[in-house]
């Protein structure tokens, strides 16, 4: 019985020594220590031995067990450390290396340049308002001097709505929105996203942004309107930029301008951007029609305005060189990390 006992432990302790798992190691137990485990039933044999023998075998089997029990022991010891060690390597940190730079987000560029564009109003005394996207034919059109019918509607070609509204084409209709509530004298500007029915290429969108203003006062005059676009553009470029006015139609403005800025990039010599014309062109403007003026109730005789309309991916994509429309939109994260 020594033998069958020397020989269960000894295969124990080779099974032990080469177990890689703590599974595997469980099963062992099980298989010689367990109730039914090889060892409990060499044990349950004791009781047919002579009294002495069974003295002697007892103490024996009792070293062998203990033995297997040592073995499983350590060896439950090997593979737990092998688990931490896994686990320390793959937390392992390298103190020295360099830190890795926090990703942080940032404004689009347009939003960048419309807060700076209401600083540089708020400065000079304008109030900023807003109004809806989804705008009615009255503010967006008929306030404005276009009637139904009239030419002037095809200048923007239009999103409508089914229910007869339509997404705004300009923020012209926030300026309405404005004398509706405001009496003059009254100085604003509406910054906000427009939209137009038109087929995208690398200057066409069909949603941009414009912060389009007016002034209403007493003798309110063209020189008031270029003082105010000069000391704008100043502020923006951080330099003097030279202007010139050209006219152009609108039906809510009499007379109505183009605003031309001298070339930035090329100082007005002529070059690609400019198309050698040493000017581009930046933003409509002009007295605001008396029409417009008295559906509002204010009288013409006693005041008179000046509006203008400024687009801002225009004058992002002019600071920046940016030379397709379609990025500001395009929510490609590699472009608008630049700003
Ligand atoms: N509302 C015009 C547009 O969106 C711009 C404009 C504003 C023109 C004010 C003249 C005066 O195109």
């Amino acid at each position: 019985m020594k033998e069958k006992i020397l020989e269960i432990k000894d295969t124990a302790l080779n099974k032990i020594n080469l177990v890689i798992s703590q599974d595997e190691l469980n099963n062992l137990r099980i298989q010689y220590l367990g109730k039914k485990g090889e060892m409990t039933s060499v044990l349950k044999q004791l009781g047919s031995l002579s009294p002495e023998e069974r003295a002697e075998t007892g103490k024996f089997s009792n070293i062998a067990k203990q033995e297997i029990e040592k073995a499983i022991e350590e060896k439950q010891i090997v593979l737990e450390n092998a688990v931490y060690d896994s686990i320390k390597e793959a937390e392992w940190i390298d103190i020295s290396s360099p830190a890795k730079k926090a990703k942080s987000g940032r404004l689009h560029p347009i939003t960048q340049i419309q807060n700076e564009l209401e600083n540089i109003f708020r400065s000079m005394g304008f109030g900023i308002f807003e109004g809806p996207e989804k705008e009615d034919d009255y503010h967006n059109f008929e306030a404005l001097n276009i009637p139904k019918d009239h030419p002037a509607r095809d200048m923007q070609d239009t999103f409508w709505l089914e229910d007869e509204t339509l997404l705004r084409t300009h923020t012209s209709s926030v300026q309405i929105r404005t004398m509706e509530n405001v009496k003059p004298p009254l100085q604003g500007i509406s910054p906000g996203r427009v939209f137009r029915y038109e087929a995208t290429d690398a200057s066409h969108e069909n949603t941009f942004y414009q912060v389009e203003g007016l002034m209403v006062g007493k003798d309110i005059s063209v020189a008031n309107l270029i003082y105010v676009m000069k000391t704008l553009l100043k502020e923006i470029f951080k330099k003097d930029v030279k202007i010139r006015l050209r006219p152009g139609y609108f039906p809510f403005v009499e007379p109505g301008f183009e605003l031309d800025i001298n070339c930035l990039i090329c100082s007005g010599k002529g070059c690609s951007v400019c198309k050698q014309s040493g000017w581009v062109e930046l933003l409509p403007c002009g007295l605001i029609h008396p029409n417009v003026l008295k559906m509002q109730g204010v009288d013409t005789e006693e005041y008179s305005g000046f509006a203008f309309g400024l687009g801002l991916n225009r004058l992002v994509m002019m600071r920046y060189g940016i030379d397709d429309i379609r990025h500001f939109m395009g929510g490609d994260i590699r472009f608008l990390d630049q700003f």
